[in-house]
């Protein structure tokens, strides 16, 4: 039984059909012998970014969120990082239970992955219980 529950979290989640956590870490699946669970990943790279890939994304972040909730307190802030295109937070949020509350536009200048030249943004998402 929880004693005491955490205010809040501050997460990067994946992002949809962007990066294969798995590979990015694979040293460390090795260095420690963990097994890999590549199907488990949300958001995986080798799923897309189609609909289906964006349906299965939206219920695995939604579905991590309401896990979350057992450890939080009743009125709990979440701010989340993501690089939202297709708009997905706003179904995720009303399918956990939250609603946003704000949004935080956060340029990022210096990328080290994909292509430097296109110019990519973050919101981070306040989130609270609905
Ligand atoms: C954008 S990274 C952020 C990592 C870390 N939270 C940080 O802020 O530095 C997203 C992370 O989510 C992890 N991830 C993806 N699917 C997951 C799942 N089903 N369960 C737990 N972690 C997962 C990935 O492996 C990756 O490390």
């Amino acid at each position: 039984m929880l004693r005491q529950k955490i205010k809040g979290i501050f997460s990067s989640p994946p992002y949809v059909g962007l990066i294969n956590y798995h590979e990015q870490h694979a040293y460390a699946y090795e260095i420690f012998g963990f097994d890999r669970k590549d199907e488990l990943e949300i958001g995986h790279l080798s799923k897309g970014q189609g609909k289906e890939a964006r349906d299965a994304y939206v219920k695995g972040i939604a579905e991590s969120l309401i896990n979350c909730k057992k450890y939080l307190q009743k009125d709990y802030d979440i701010f989340l990082v993501a690089n939202d295109k297709f708009n997905l937070y706003p179904d995720i949020a009303q399918l956990a239970d939250m609603k946003i509350v704000n949004q935080f536009k956060r340029p990022v200048l210096n990328r080290v992955e994909k292509d430097r030249s296109t110019a990519y943004a973050e919101i981070i998402f306040h989130l609270k219980e609905k």
